[in-house]
């Protein structure tokens, strides 16, 4: 049975028309972008699925609290409603905007991480793990095994490894592991959450070390809704609350804002550490901006003060991960192998199992992101070998992910039941043909983020 479609709370006021150009018009754009979906125009697209990061709908109260914007250099209006904001729902001692998630991580690194420390995370996502290996760390993920087996129901996928944890925190020695993290919820392994539990057995780990504990927040909020949904305890808390709870157990946070703070841009760095925040407003003035506003227009601040409640209500959240179960429930009414249960923000295909006649080698997540494109016009991103093999820096032998996965990633209040109907139908089309599909090999590929402007070639 299709799970229920929870109604949109919300009426549309402003649309943005979109088209989809004809099959023939859709094989020539992705032929002259070396088929990398990334470096399309975004005109040529139908429904693009390639992110859910500062691609939603700002609300009236958004747009009217950017008319509010405080364009002043420093001590802006802007920057103390969104300090209120912050201090309200995560509570640490300083907080500095940053223009987006990875301008946090550039800066957490920057001041933390030396050459040849280890980062420890459930699953690190590519800009942080890119943002540690630029400064010569090494990001270690330790998510539980069931992370890795796409049919387990567990409800909370995303959990660490507590014991995994805690033997490679001894293998390795405090002295080389500047901090710990933990990703809310983890988008690399389908987006899945963490429970609460694990959040503080995870924070109580890092501390019996004396290590700090930071949360790469981007989508918390979604967490948290789960967390109401699934851990016992927390059925009658408000997701306001959970989240208040949840950002209690950590020394300090990064997050980028273009997710559950629905903005098109934004980000936030907090921290409880003295020294740790005087570093960081150092590097913010050399890279970003004055404190105060961090790379961001002041309306921009304003926007993400009142974002970030309405990503926290309870009405909005139980629509969002609705549309999400409801995509997913059409998919697998198709027969289609995603990623269970599905996650919050996005819904991913299992490109190995959908294709198994192709290898990691041959790039099968790349063969089912362009025919998405060629038959129905729909942009999805890879999550597999593009994305996340590298050489191993000892024996320089590629080390492939375990899991070759396409992202559906659904935009905040953007799309529509009728949508999802649409993308199920082309994924359940495709499916049908799946035997037919080629593999394709890489003409280009940078050294870091290779997913952004690699090009590639069909077999
Ligand atoms: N952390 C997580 C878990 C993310 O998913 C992202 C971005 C970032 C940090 C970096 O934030 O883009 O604002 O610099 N994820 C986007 C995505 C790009 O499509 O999943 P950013």
């Amino acid at each position: 049975m299709t799970a229920l479609y929870p109604p949109e709370p919300f009426r549309i006021k402003v649309v943005e028309p979109i088209q989809l150009i004809p099959p023939e018009a859709r094989r020539e754009a992705l032929r002259a972008v070396g088929y990398n979906v990334f470096t399309l125009k975004a005109e040529d697209i139908f429904i693009d699925l390639l992110t859910d990061s500062g691609t939603g709908a700002m609300s009236q109260h958004q747009w009217a609290a950017i008319m509010e914007g405080d364009e002043s250099y420093a001590g802006a209006r802007s920057f103390f409603r969104l300090k209120e904001a912050v201090d309200d729902i995560f509570g640490f001692k300083h907080f500095v905007p940053t223009h987006q998630g990875r301008a946090a991580e550039n800066i957490l690194s920057a001041v933390l991480v030396k050459p040849g420390n280890y980062i420890p995370s459930n699953m690190h996502f590519d800009t942080t793990d890119a943002n540690i290996r630029a400064r010569g760390g090494r990001p270690t993920n330790l998510v539980i095994e069931e992370a890795f087996n796409p049919q387990s129901q567990h409800p909370f996928k995303g959990n660490m490894d507590i014991a995994k944890l805690r033997a490679f925190i001894e293998r390795t020695g405090v002295a080389n592991i500047p901090l710990g993290m933990i990703t809310v919820t983890n988008n690399a392994g389908g987006g899945q959450p963490i429970s609460m539990e694990n959040i503080r057995a995870v924070a109580e780990t890092y501390h019996s070390f004396g290590i700090p504990f930071y949360i790469d927040a981007a989508r918390y909020a979604e967490n948290c809704y789960f967390i109401k949904l699934r851990e016992p305890g927390y059925e009658h808390k408000a997701p306001i609350e959970i989240a208040r709870e949840m950002f209690s157990y950590a020394d300090g946070f990064c997050m980028s804002a273009k997710k559950d703070a629905i903005v098109n841009i934004g980000g936030l760095l907090a921290t409880n550490n003295d020294e740790v925040a005087q570093a960081i407003r150092n590097e913010l003035i050399l890279r970003e901006g004055f404190p105060t506003y961090g790379g961001l227009a002041g309306r921009d601040l304003d926007a993400m003060a009142t974002g970030l409640y309405e990503g926290l209500d309870e009405s909005y959240l139980a629509y969002r991960l609705g549309q999400t179960s409801y995509l997913a429930a059409k998919l697998k009414e198709y027969g289609i192998p995603i990623i269970e249960p599905p996650g919050g923000h996005a819904i991913y295909m299992d490109a190995g199992r959908m294709l198994p006649h192709i290898p990691h080698a041959e790039l099968p997540g790349i063969a089912l992101a362009t025919e998405l494109y060629l038959t129905g016009g729909i942009r999805a991103s890879e999550i597999g070998t593009v994305m996340f093999a590298y050489p191993d820096p000892d024996s320089g032998e590629m080390i492939y992910p375990q899991l070759e996965l396409v992202r559906l990633a659904l935009p905040r209040r953007t799309y529509t039941q009728s949508h999802m109907d649409y993308i199920a139908r082309v994924v359940a089309d495709i499916a049908q043909r799946a035997s037919t599909l080629k593999g394709y090999k890489f003409t280009y590929a940078p050294k870091l983020l290779r997913h952004f402007t690699a090009k590639f070639e069909p077999l």
